[in-house]
C-alpha cells in the first residue's frame, strides 16, 4: 500500500492504497462519494466521468494513484452550497433529463465540462461531445435539451420528445 494524497471538492484527502486501485473504487469505497457509478469498467459507459485538475476523466480508466496531487471534483459537489440542486443538475430535472438516473452523474460531470469550454453549445455540440456517455433510457434527447437549457440558452424550439 502506498499513500496518496489529493484534494477531492475541495478537502485534502491522504489515504493508502494498493497500485491497482482504480479512481472509481477510491471514491466509491475508500471515502464513500457513491455518486460516481462504474457501469462498464472499460471505459465506454461514462457513469464514472470526474473531473481531474479540471478536465472531464473516465475515473475507471486511471488508477487512485496517478491522482496524486491533482484537485477531483465528484458529481456531489455539483449541489449548491445549500444543498439545492446546482444549475446543470436542475435543468435535468426540469427537461426530463433522467429516467432511472444511473447514467445522470456522469452525464452532468461531462455537461460541466463542455459548458466551461464551450458556453453556449449547439445542439450538435452537445451531441458529439456526449460520446462517451451511454444512457439505456431517455434516447438523448432531453439530456441533450437539458444541457442547453442549463446554458442560458432557449430550448423551446426543440421539440418535446
Ligand atoms: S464505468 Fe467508467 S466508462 Fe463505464
Ligand atoms: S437515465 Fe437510465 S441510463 Fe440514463
Amino acid at each position: 500500500m502506498t499513500d496518496v494524497t489529493m484534494t477531492v471538492n475541495g478537502k485534502t484527502v491522504k489515504k493508502p492504497v494498493k497500485g491497482n486501485t482504480l479512481m472509481t473504487e477510491f471514491l466509491r469505497e475508500t471515502l464513500r462519494l457513491t455518486g460516481t457509478h462504474v457501469g462498464c469498467d472499460t471505459s465506454q459507459c461514462g457513469a464514472c466521468v470526474i473531473h481531474v485538475n479540471g478536465e472531464a476523466v473516465k475515473a475507471c480508466t486511471m488508477f487512485a494513484l496517478e491522482a496524486e496531487g491533482a484537485e477531483v471534483t465528484t458529481i456531489e459537489a455539483m449541489a449548491n452550497a445549500d444543498g439545492s440542486l446546482g444549475t446543470i443538475q436542475q435543468a435535468f430535472q426540469d427537461h426530463h433529463g433522467l429516467q432511472c438516473g444511473f447514467c445522470t452523474p456522469g452525464m452532468v460531470m461531462s455537461a460541466a465540462a463542455l459548458l466551461k469550454d464551450n458556453p453556449k453549445p449547439s445542439e450538435a455540440e452537445v451531441r458529439d461531445y456526449l460520446e462517451g456517455n451511454i444512457c439505456r433510457c431517455t434516447g438523448y434527447h432531453n439530456i441533450v435539451k437539458a444541457i442547453m437549457a442549463a446554458s442560458g440558452q432557449d430550448v423551446s424550439r426543440i421539440a418535446a420528445e
